[in-house]
Formats: structure tokens, sequence, C-alpha cells
């Protein structure tokens, strides 16, 4: 069976002394986890990071990645930059990159190939909005989020992550139940399935307000295979728990 995976996504927070401190709490008090772990970081924090976690077992991820190899696209981060700063996860299509940066599902799906062309692994992320949700959308919206991915990345989708990131669970405090999770994530299987032969050894993981308190309730479901964690992975200690809960 594979392991879970829990990475934290720190989005636009940290400073050179917070993120020691962080790290250092992290690997000081870490122990043998069970699970796999990643931190996805703001890249102008990228070489600090590589540096801190040199030897742990805490992979490094980014946050993006541009679309294009390289070339005149000012303000971008191409794959081949994040590989060669130790990179081995990348998110793509987080809800507030499509939300706040227009990102479409084509472009999405063009980050993950170009991640996986230069050997990063995408993590990319779906999920509904509330008001999707309540209109009974949700399972039509994370099927064509992913179907888009899919459809550009062929035999290649079995290198991916998903994660699954109700857009109304995000900072809100308000976590999917481990039963709404699961629907979910069961439909994702069964269209990772579909498309792959060994859609099994993808990583589904669950993101939005996952916490110490509700971890272990929601990594203990059969479909999810690990969390992308906020809030919580900017403390040490609840960053912890949930990897202890990760079994
Ligand atoms: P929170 O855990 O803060 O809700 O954020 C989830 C998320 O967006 C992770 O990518």
């Amino acid at each position: 069976m594979k392991k879970k995976l829990i990475a934290g996504n720190w989005k636009m927070n940290g400073s050179f002394a917070a993120n020691e401190a962080l790290v250092n709490g992290l690997l000081t008090n870490l122990g043998t986890p069970a699970c796999e772990m990643a931190l996805c970081v703001p890249s102008i924090y990228l070489a600090q990071m590589q540096a801190l976690l040199v030897g742990s077992e805490i992979d490094l991820g980014a946050q993006d990645v541009s679309q294009h190899e390289g070339g005149a696209f000012t303000g971008e981060i191409s794959g081949a930059m994040l590989k060669e700063f130790g990179v081995r996860y990348v998110l793509v299509g987080h809800s507030e990159r499509r939300q706040y940066h227009f990102e479409t599902d084509a472009l999405v799906a063009a980050k993950a190939q170009r991640a996986l062309a230069c050997g990063v692994t995408p993590i990319v992320c779906v999920g509904e909005t509330l008001t999707e949700r309540e209109a009974g959308m949700t399972e039509e919206v994370v099927k064509r989020q992913l179907a888009a991915v899919i459809h550009a990345n062929g035999h290649c989708i079995s290198e991916i992550v998903v994660a699954y990131e109700p857009v109304w669970a995000i900072g809100t405090g308000k976590t999917a139940s481990a039963e709404q999770a699961q629907q979910v994530h069961a439909v994702l299987r069964a269209q990772l399935k579909a498309a792959s032969a060994q859609a099994d050894r993808i990583h589904i993981l669950y993101g939005g307000s996952m916490n110490a308190a509700n971890a272990a309730q929601l990594l203990a479901q059969a479909d999810i295979d690990g969390g992308l964690v906020g809030g919580a992975s900017l403390k040490a200690p609840d960053f912890l728990s949930i990897i202890a809960s990760a079994l």
C-alpha cells in the first residue's frame, strides 16, 4: 500500500526567520513518520528551504509553475528552474490561482504537462465553489477540471498527484465531512482509473481546513491518500500532529 502524503501549502506566508524556526520545529520533533511529506513554499524562499530541508525526509514543493519552457515571460518561473532548486512537487490550479489569476482548466493542464516534462510532480488542485455545490454541480465541476489534465497528459497521468479542495472549505474553518470528501474522492478515483491502469498509485489529497482535530477521520477514508494543508501547516505542532495521524 502506498504511504500517505501530507503536503503543507504555505501560500504567501513566511520570512527567513519564520521559515527557519518552523523547519527547525518540524525536524526536531518529526520522529519516524509513516507518511511522505512536502512543503510548498513561496518561490523566493526555495533556495533557503532547499538548504534547510537537505537530507531530511521532507520534500520541497513550489506553488506555481509557468506553462512555458522559457523566454520572454516576465515574472514567471519555469519547471526547469524549480527542478534546479531540488523541487519535487508543484501545486497547479490552486483555487486561489483559478480565482485571482483567472487560470483556466486548459492553462492548469498545460502547467501540469510542463511540470511533468521537467521531472517535477504536479499536485493538481480541483474543487467546487459553494454555489456550485449548492447547485448540485460538485461532480461535474471536479470531473471537468480533472478531465482537462487527463486529456493533456495521456499516459503520464499516473505520475500526478490530485488534491480535492472544496473552495468553500479553504481557510474558512468549514471542513468537508469525511463522507462528503470520500464521495468526491471516489468519483475522482474512478475517473483516474478509466484513464490509467495505474491509477491506484495516484495520491488523491484532501485540502480545506484540515487540522489536528479532523485529520485522522479524513485520512481514514478509503480514497483519501493524504492532505494538502494550508493554515495548520504554518504551526509546527499542528502540522506534526496531522503527520502523526497519517498512518
Ligand atoms: P486551509 O487549510 O488554510 O483551509 O487551506 C487549504 C488550502 O488551500 C491548501 O492548499
